[in-house]
């Protein structure tokens, strides 16, 4: 029996014209995913005391907004497959690929503000949307200037990282609080721990990007490597190379033209040689120490803090 998520997200874009604009959407909507950034709208909402029906229209919204993100972050990222199957830009092409992100943003914001609740929660949640939307864009442009800039700190990568994923994580959270009528402080905490989850989240993806099986991961193996995107794994490797493994790396992150397979081989040896997948292990479970201390100031009780702390462990021990 499909979810009333499944069957909203499979019917929203079915049978519309042009065609063109709306397949895509009826795509990547109707292709599942984990569905994380909703299930965390439902769970601050049910946690502060939403209805779990008004909670639906951010929780949809958000995953729209975020579907919007990855028809343009593949284009960006030239990625072949997504979920398992050929991304937008490839099915179709480019144009098809930008347009159809464009339409799939505005219909979340027109999801959003179908929510039932009285004008004034209404703009707090709205203009935290747009504030997520923003910033996403922001990091998704710090990511791409990175692949160019050879000198990029740790520093620099995590706020990278906390504008391009963190942030909405962290939105989808507060949404559900601001709806439920949670305390500021309250809302404000577990923005806070969804920060904190999303900065392990991302330095999962991108262990995953390297370590992940391809079939289970739905994702190219190696993209990153191939991209010369500077994720934590790289700045380690950079950080504990000997002369000769950080020649090769600023060998290989000087351009896209190499052997791919090549490429990742070498990358990859260094990155083992230098452990750093488990020093990146190491830093998911700092931000994760984290994001428990943030559960610890909610105004809830032992068994909802509990349900906060599962939901965190299983993101950071995913396959995919
Ligand atoms: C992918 O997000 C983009 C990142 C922020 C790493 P997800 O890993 O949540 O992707 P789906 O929706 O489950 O496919
Ligand atoms: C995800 O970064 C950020 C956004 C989509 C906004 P990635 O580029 O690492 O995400 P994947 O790995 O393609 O899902
Ligand atoms: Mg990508
Ligand atoms: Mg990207
Ligand atoms: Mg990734």
């Amino acid at each position: 029996m499909p979810n009333p998520m499944d069957s909203f997200f499979n019917q929203i874009a079915k049978n519309i014209e042009p065609h063109n604009l709306y397949a895509p959407v009826n795509y990547i909507m109707s292709q599942g995913g984990k569905r994380i950034r909703p299930q965390l709208v439902l769970l601050a909402a049910e946690l502060f005391g939403a209805k779990q029906e008004d909670a639906f229209y951010p929780a949809t919204a958000f995953e729209m907004l975020h579907n919007f993100t990855l028809i343009h972050d593949d284009i960006m990222d030239n990625a072949p497959i997504r979920r398992g199957q050929e991304t937008i830009y490839k099915k179709w092409n480019s144009n098809i690929a930008i347009l159809s992100g464009d339409v799939l943003a505005s219909m979340a914001m027109q999801q959003l503000l179908k929510t039932p609740c009285d004008s004034v929660t209404l703009i707090k949640m709205s203009e935290l949307f747009m504030q997520t939307s923003i910033q996403v864009c922001e990091g998704q442009q710090y990511d791409l200037d990175f692949e160019k800039q050879e000198v990029v700190t740790v520093d620099e990568y995590i706020e990278m990282i906390r504008l391009k994923t963190a942030v909405m994580l962290a939105g989808c959270l507060k949404i559900g609080a601001i709806l439920a009528k949670a305390s500021e402080k309250d809302q404000n905490v577990l923005y806070q721990f969804g920060i904190h989850l999303g900065l392990a989240f991302q330095l999962v993806d991108d262990l995953l990007d390297v370590y992940a099986e391809e079939k289970t991961f739905g994702k190219e193996i190696g993209g990153d490597i191939q991209e010369n995107k500077k994720t934590y794994l790289y700045l380690l490797a950079l950080q504990n190379a000997n002369e000769i493994q950080k020649t090769k790396l600023l060998h290989y992150f000087s351009s896209n033209n190499y052997n791919k397979q090549e490429k990742f081989n070498a990358v990859k040896t260094i990155f083992d040689d230098l452990r750093c997948k488990e020093k990146t292990e190491k830093k998911v479970d700092d931000f994760l120490k984290k994001a428990y201390q943030n559960i610890e100031e909610l105004s809830l009780t032992g068994e909802q803090k509990e349900k906060l702390i599962q939901l965190a462990l299983n993101l950071s021990r995913r396959k995919k």
